[in-house]
């Protein structure tokens, strides 16, 4: 994934959640969260990949979108998820933020061995 990739990747979130019947809130949330989850994965991970699917448990449908990268990793994950905690001199709001948006938010990271965030936005969570 690199800079130019990422207005085609929101797209292709977009069609995703479009296609399998999600409100524009919920769509506008789940676009909101990949941005800053891509972002940081460019910004941070030094690129990775981002995939796009559509899951579905007991009768609820939704989106699962996860972001890899090899890149240096999270010390501190706790530290990372606390509102206005940044090592890049922005808001500092991103992952917080993000796990505020979605239905269900993982990150996993291992210093010096990359990181992954998966989240899950359900059609009606
Ligand atoms: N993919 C990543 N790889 C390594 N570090 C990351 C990654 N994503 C986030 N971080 C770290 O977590 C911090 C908090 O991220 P975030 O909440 O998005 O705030 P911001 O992007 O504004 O710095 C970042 O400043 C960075 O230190
Ligand atoms: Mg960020």
């Amino acid at each position: 994934m690199k800079e130019q990739d990422v207005v085609p990747y929101r797209n292709r979130v977009k069609e995703h959640a479009v296609k399998m019947g999600m409100g524009l809130v919920n769509q506008t949330k789940l676009i909101t969260a990949a941005s800053e989850l891509v972002r940081n994965m460019l910004k941070y991970g030094g690129g990775g990949i981002a995939t796009i699917e559509t899951i579905s448990q007991g009768r609820e449908n939704g989106v699962r979108l996860v972001f890899a990268d090899k890149g240096p990793g999270i010390k501190d994950i706790s530290l990372a998820m606390k509102d206005g905690f940044t090592t890049g001199r922005s808001l500092g709001l991103g992952l917080p933020g993000t796990k505020r948006l979605v239905s269900e938010f993982l990150l996993e990271s291992t210093e010096g061995k990359g990181t992954t965030v998966t989240i899950i936005k359900w059609k009606n969570g």
